[in-house]
C-alpha cells in the first residue's frame, strides 16, 4: 500500500507571465526518502515547491502528492509545510503560534500539548516560546516555522530552506530528527544552499537554468563526477550544461 511515491512530478513546466522558470522537471520522492533540492538563487526551487503544494497550477506536466493530483485540501492536511518566508503571527508568542496551528489539526487538547512539547524540543525553543514572535531573531523564526511544520506527525514534510539561520549544532540535532522521521516512513523534500544538508539527504536533485542537471544519491554523484565534494558535482554538472546549451 505504501509503495506509491509520496511525490511524483512528471514533465513539469512552470513560469510567471512570459517567463519560463522550470522547463521539464521530473522528480520522485519515495516513502521514507529525503530528497534535497539544490540550485542557485532564482533557479526555481521555491517555484517547484509551490507547484508541489498546489499553490501554482502546472503549465505543463503533472504533480501528484500521496497519489492525488494537487491542489487537494485533504492531502494538504497530511503535509507539514515550511515556506521560505515565515508565515507566523507576529503579535502572538511562539507558544500561541504553536497552539493556533495545533488547533487546526484533528487532535485533542492534550495531544496538541504533547505535540507542542515535542516539536519545541526538536528546534530547541523552550523558554523563548513565551516571547512575542515580533521580537524573535531570524533564526528563531525559522525554528518556530520548522516546529509548526512538524506538528501532527505529517506523512510528508516540505521544507523550503529549513536550515537558514540555524547554527551547526542545532542543525545536526534537527538532522537526527529528520532521519528518525524518515525511518518512521515520513517523506521529506527540502531545499538548501548548505552542502552539509545535501550530504545528509538520500537523494539530490540539482536544478539550474530551468533544468535538472544532476540527480542521484550523494555518494553516487560523487563517484559519477569523480569529485570529493557535492559542491563540485554542481559545478561540473553546470559546466556540462553550459557546454550543451551555450553559456549566454
Ligand atoms: N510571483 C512571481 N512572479 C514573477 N516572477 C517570480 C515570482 N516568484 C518567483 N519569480 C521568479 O522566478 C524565478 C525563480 O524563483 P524562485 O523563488 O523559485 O527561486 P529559488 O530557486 O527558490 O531562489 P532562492 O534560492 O533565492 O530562494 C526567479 O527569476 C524569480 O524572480
Ligand atoms: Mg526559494
Amino acid at each position: 500500500m505504501n509503495l506509491v511515491p509520496a511525490i511524483e512530478v512528471d514533465g513539469l513546466e512552470q513560469g510567471y507571465g512570459k517567463t519560463i522558470v522550470l522547463k521539464k522537471i521530473d522528480l520522485t520522492v519515495k516513502r521514507g526518502q529525503i530528497l534535497a533540492l539544490i540550485g542557485p538563487s532564482g533557479s526555481g526551487k521555491s517555484t517547484l515547491i509551490k507547484s508541489i503544494m498546489g499553490m501554482l497550477l502546472p503549465r505543463k506536466g503533472s504533480v501528484k502528492v500521496l497519489d492525488t493530483n494537487m491542489p487537494n485540501r485533504l492531502v494538504l492536511g497530511k503535509i507539514g509545510f515550511m515556506a521560505q518566508n515565515d508565515a507566523l503571527y507576529q503579535e502572538l508568542t511562539g507558544k500561541e503560534n504553536l497552539q493556533f496551528f495545533g488547533s487546526l489539526l484533528d487532535l485533542s487538547k492534550s495531544e496538541v500539548q504533547d505535540q507542542m512539547d515535542y516539536v519545541a524540543s526538536i528546534v530547541n525553543l523552550g523558554p523563548q516560546l513565551n516571547k512575542f514572535v515580533k521580537d524573535y531573531s531570524g533564526g528563531m523564526k525559522r525554528r518556530l516555522s520548522l516546529a509548526i511544520s512538524l506538528l501532527g506527525n505529517p506523512d510528508l514534510l516540505i521544507l523550503d530552506e529549513p536550515t537558514v539561520g540555524i547554527d551547526p549544532e542545532l542543525r545536526d540535532h534537527i538532522w537526527d530528527e529528520l532521519h528518525k522521521l524518515a525511518n518512521g516512513g515520513c517523506s521529506i523534500l527540502l531545499t538548501t544552499h548548505v552542502m552539509e544538508d545535501a550530504e545528509q539527504a538520500d537523494q539530490l536533485l540539482m536544478i539550474r537554468r530551468g533544468e535538472t542537471i544532476a540527480q542521484g544519491a550523494p555518494q553516487q554523484l560523487l563517484e559519477q563526477y569523480k569529485v570529493d565534494e557535492i559542491e563540485d558535482v554542481f559545478i561540473a554538472a553546470g559546466r556540462d550544461q553550459d557546454a550543451r546549451l551555450g553559456s549566454d
